[in-house]
């Protein structure tokens, strides 16, 4: 059994894996000279070599234990037929949401515009670079796409009240994404994802309607998920209550962000927990890097951990202080 899965499956707390979200990304010169000559991010999302190699590159690198497919949540609006732009020092830029089209659109439609993603995933399986190794799926939350098909860039200073005027596009919004997001994960599932991760970025914006935005539709993809036999873990970034999420939802395992006391959760979360540290720690010196990975492992000691970050690794982030963070979870214990 991959490491990965004997700690979620098994409760295993003899090791603790280690990946990291966004590994696959930005920190990595070999990322960047790639990035370079392909300006178009959606494109080179779809392009299944180059994102084979993008992929493998933190996994030549530091040896993780999983390797997360390079793609983005916002294939999904993507595969819909919304427009997706990715501007520099901008981030996302979405257009307009055509929801008499988004109805009419059957399963074929959005399988065949994101099929170099599941060929991705095929060609990955086969790989010998990744045996013995997880191959993460994920797919963005229903709340987290609403945010940015409704808001069309990141909500970085909050959403405004009109974001929740039209009940009846947010309604139908929740249900198109719901029988999508399932497709997507089939379809990764299908192609060779072990695990699949719900990114839920934007969770902590919601501040009435939990039921509603986070729990319900939550739940609906992690059971279906479940249903398809694979692990699936969850990333509700940013809200105030991992316990009650954990309980209510009832993932696999949880990953929580770097705002969140382990301590104050450890003895309320009865299932495999991922992640924490901040990435930013990366960015100081390696003692204090040191210091702060092992409080995380010493909390976690006797609970079924998989090492993470408490959000994406930073682009600033250099690969000496990845190396020293690996060796130093790998000679914990
Ligand atoms: O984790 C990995 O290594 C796998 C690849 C991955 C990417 N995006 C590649 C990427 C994953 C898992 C994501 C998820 C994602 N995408 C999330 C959820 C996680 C999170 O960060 O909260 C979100 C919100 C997005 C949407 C998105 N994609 C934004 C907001 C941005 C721009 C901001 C930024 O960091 O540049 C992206 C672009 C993006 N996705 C990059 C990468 C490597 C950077 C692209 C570049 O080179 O400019």
């Amino acid at each position: 059994m991959t490491p990965i899965k004997n700690c979620i499956l098994n409760r295993d707390t003899s090791f603790n894996p280690i990946w990291l979200m966004r590994q696959a990304g930005r920190y990595l010169p070999e990322f960047r000279e790639i990035r370079k000559k392909n300006t178009n991010f959606i494109k080179l999302c779809l392009d299944s070599k180059l994102s084979e190699e993008i992929t493998l590159q933190p996994i030549e690198r530091f040896d993780f234990d999983a390797a997360i497919i390079f793609s983005d949540i916002l294939m999904i609006p993507y595969g819909l037929g919304q427009e997706v732009e990715f501007k520099k020092n901008f981030g996302p830029n979405l257009g307009n949401i055509d929801l008499d089209k988004f109805e009419k659109l059957n399963d074929e439609f959005l399988t065949n515009k994101l099929s170099p993603i599941y060929d991705l995933l095929k060609n990955l399986s086969k790989n010998e670079k990744v045996k013995n190794k997880d191959l993460i799926g994920f797919v963005g939350a229903p709340w987290t796409l609403l945010v940015y098909m409704i808001n069309k860039v990141s909500p970085k200073n909050g959403l405004s009240n009109s974001f929740f005027k039209n009940t009846t596009l947010i309604n139908n919004l929740l249900n198109i994404l719901d029988k999508f997001i399932k497709l997507h994960i089939k379809n990764q599932i299908k192609a060779g994802a072990t695990i699949i991760q719900i990114f839920d970025s934007w969770a902590g914006l919601i501040k009435t309607d939990f039921d509603k935005y986070l729990y319900k539709p939550t739940l609906s993809l992690v059971d279906y998920t479940k249903n398809l036999g694979v692990p699936v873990i969850c990333f509700p970034r940013g809200i105030k209550n991992y316990v009650e999420f954990s309980k209510i939802v009832k993932p696999n395992m949880i990953n929580i962000d770097y705002n969140t006391d382990p301590k104050k959760l450890i003895d309320d979360i009865d299932i495999p927990i991922q992640g924490g540290l901040d990435p930013k720690i990366l960015l100081t010196d390696r003692n204090n890097l040191k210091t702060q990975t092992r409080k995380y492992l010493e909390i976690f000691n006797n609970h079924p951990y998989v090492f993470n970050l408490g959000h994406g690794i930073l682009p600033e982030t250099k690969i000496e202080m990845v190396e020293e963070l690996v060796r130093v979870v790998r000679d914990f214990k």
